[in-house]
């Protein structure tokens, strides 16, 4: 059999109920070509994978690979396309709202004209997103609008899901990329060194038929930090900088609580200065929780073991933060830069530690 010229790669979480269906339709729409199929799936409780490999026993054309105990649609369509050796590597939703039927168009454009990555769009004449409510289409405008700010070509719908490229463009773009959220074309584009020479073909965005989108406010939360990390990303880590925001607010919370402890319960000052540095450390953990780790936000009894390891991190991180700053003052008599320098030593290990131990992931 000869070597695929065409890796089609199809992020799945369950999608069980389209992979046939799936098959079936690329393999019409690409009579004539050598391609493959890599579904990508993140364990989905619905037993996707075990629906692609039972179909991949049959044809080989279909793999399947396994993540287990992550989640991401642009760290899936990653891994997808690495797994891949074609030469031109394909990008699609695996839930049929894609029109396989643009393929053979982006993979002769690939071939024959001189363009590196062919993009199917719902913003130019001839492409449009169906029926979708007036709440998502302005959310998608103002997000193609924003995304301008990070990319470095012209293009109509930076949000889109469904690209062709050559290999090379996605090798170019490898080291700089984010891999984090939702967007993955726009983060290709974001992070490529060479603009890559790009074309649009318009499509119909289809109507989902089986199972649901997991289009949600995380992804909206996951699509903001991909911005920010492409704006600052290469002076400060996105996840670091809002941890230490964070904590800076962690310190009005301690200072409003002893306040509170003094005035107006009058209790001891030592009694006050606990409850408020464990009320501060508490509201740390669950706003870091909510907004920093999204992404592997932990629940239910998760959350409380983690809420215990992140007090025992904090308050070594405390120790290391005072042990520091008492050793430099008595080096150097300069107060401020003794007490900055004991802050920047505790956040840096809180952050450090606390995202090995306490939002480890599984
Ligand atoms: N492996 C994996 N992991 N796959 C995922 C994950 C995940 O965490 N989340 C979603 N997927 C898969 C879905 O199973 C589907 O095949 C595809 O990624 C798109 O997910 P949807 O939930 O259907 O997204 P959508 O239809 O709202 O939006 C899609 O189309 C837009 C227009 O092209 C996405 O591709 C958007 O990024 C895109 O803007
Ligand atoms: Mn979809």
């Amino acid at each position: 059999m000869n070597a695929p010229d065409l890796t089609v790669v199809l992020p799945t979480f369950n999608e069980r109920d389209n992979i046939a269906i799936l098959v079936e339709r690329l393999s019409t729409a690409l009579a004539g070509i050598a391609w493959e199929a890599i579904f990508v799936d993140d364990d989905s409780p619905d037993g996707t994978a075990g629906v692609v490999r039972a179909l991949a026993r049959r044809d080989t054309r279909v793999r399947c690979l396994q993540r287990v105990g992550r989640r991401g649609l642009s760290s899936a369509c990653i891994e997808g396309i690495l797994a891949s050796s074609a030469p031109y590597v394909a990008v699609m939703d695996a839930d049929l709202q894609h029109d396989e039927g643009l393929l053979p168009r982006m993979f002769a454009t690939l071939r024959d004209e001189p363009y590196d990555l062919v993009v199917g769009s719902r913003y130019i004449a001839g492409g449009g997103v169906g029926e979708w409510d007036v709440g998502r289409q302005r959310a998608s405008a103002a997000a193609t609008w924003l995304s301008r700010l990070i990319t470095k070509t012209e293009i109509a719908d930076p949000m889109s899901g469904f690209f062709m490229l050559r290999r090379e463009v996605f090798e170019d773009s490898l080291p700089q990329l984010s891999a984090q959220g939702f967007k993955i074309l726009l983060d290709i584009l974001a992070s490529a060194k060479t603009p890559p020479r790009m074309k649009e073909l318009p499509y119909e965005f289809r109507l989902r038929q089986y199972g649901e989108s997991k289009l949600d406010a995380l992804v909206v939360w996951e699509f903001a930090m991909l911005l920010a990390d492409k704006l600052i990303g290469h002076i400060v880590p996105v996840r670091f900088a809002l941890f230490a925001f964070i904590g800076g607010f962690g310190v009005f919370i301690h200072m409003a609580v002893l306040w509170i402890g003094l005035k107006s319960v009058a209790l001891s000052f030592t009694t006050s200065q606990t409850i408020a540095t464990i009320a501060a450390m508490t509201a740390n953990f669950f706003l870091n929780n909510f907004f920093t780790y999204a992404d592997k936000r932990l629940k239910g009894w998760r959350a409380l073991r983690g809420l215990v390891s992140f007090y025992v991190i904090c308050s070594l991180g405390a120790v290391a933060n005072i042990g520091i700053a008492s050793y430099l003052f008595q080096e150097q008599e300069r107060w401020w830069i003794a007490g900055i320098a004991g802050i920047i030593v505790g956040s840096v290990w809180n952050y450090a530690v606390s995202s090995v131990f306490t939002w480890k992931g599984r």
